[in-house]
């Protein structure tokens, strides 16, 4: 697998990506510092935020900040973004997978699954483009192939709200299209440690830094509004709405 550098600069590029102290996130970090880019690190677990930093700043000559936020809380959102410098990419990874039966769930139960799994990525998403006013942004968004295919019983209300981040990327790409380019990955099963926690073994297996290497080769300047659905082995599949 070649060096993200050596396929693209992020030089010069500040990113802000949620849901970073492990997993998909801390992959996607690694990543993109190995790129070049300046990363804002952000998630409820300062241990996991402040290893990674650790991680980066001895491997790699990026500036590297760490804020701990709990994204289901709308006044620590925007505590962020008030005192945020100018962002060129929001990657909004964060995401909570816990399951339970429609007929068992509490309110508070489906209000947190879709306090952090939906309405976290709109705010950081309406917080991202007034920021960025007349600049251009990237916004690369996380769902998940169960907004498409539930192969897995109980996560009806995480279905629900990973729809609704394909709904959103799309609008979003619909209306701000001509400065802002939106695209939502949708990812199958990634060995991570929160699914290996679970012990599922239907879950595929895929190597995490091969994620945006693939994402990288497949996508371009020219995606907008894309559903991009990384399988097995990382090939992926593309799908393009365009939004006229
Ligand atoms: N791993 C998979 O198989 C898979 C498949 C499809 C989609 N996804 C999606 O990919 C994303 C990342 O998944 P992962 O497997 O890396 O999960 P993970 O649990 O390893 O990482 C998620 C991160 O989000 C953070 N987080 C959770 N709630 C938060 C909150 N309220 N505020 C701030 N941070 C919070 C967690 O602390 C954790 O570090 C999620 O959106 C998930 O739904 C994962």
């Amino acid at each position: 697998m070649k060096n993200l550098n050596e396929l693209l600069s992020l030089k010069g590029k500040r990113a802000v990506i949620t849901g970073a102290a492990s997993g998909i996130g801390r992959a996607t970090a690694l990543r993109f510092v190995e790129a070049g880019a300046e990363v804002h690190l952000i998630d409820v677990d300062i241990e996991g935020l402040e290893s990674l930093k650790g991680k980066i700043e001895s491997e790699f000559e990026v500036k590297v900040h760490i804020h701990r936020i709990d994204l289901s809380k709308n006044e620590e959102i925007e505590g962020f973004w008030k005192s945020a410098p100018p962002i060129d990419i929001l990657v909004n990874n964060a995401g909570i997978y816990r399951f339970k039966s429609i007929l068992e769930m509490d309110e508070s139960f489906y209000r947190e699954n879709m306090t952090v799994n939906l309405d976290s990525v709109f705010f950081m998403t309406r917080h991202f483009i007034e920021q960025t006013g007349k600049r251009h942004g990237i916004i690369v968004n996380v769902s998940s192939i169960e907004a498409f295919l539930p192969f897995a019983r109980n996560l009806i209300h995480y279905d629900m709200a990973k729809v609704g981040v394909v709904a959103l990327t799309r609008a979003i790409a619909k209306e701000f299209g001509r400065r802002i380019r939106a695209n939502v990955v949708v990812p199958g099963g990634i060995k991570t440690e929160s699914v290996r926690r679970m012990r599922r073994r239907a879950i595929l297996k895929m190597e995490l830094d091969k994620i945006w290497t693939v994402l990288i080769r497949h996508s371009g300047r020219s995606c907008q509004g894309c559903t991009l659905s990384l399988q097995r082995n990382g090939i992926l599949y593309k799908r393009c709405h365009n939004p006229g």
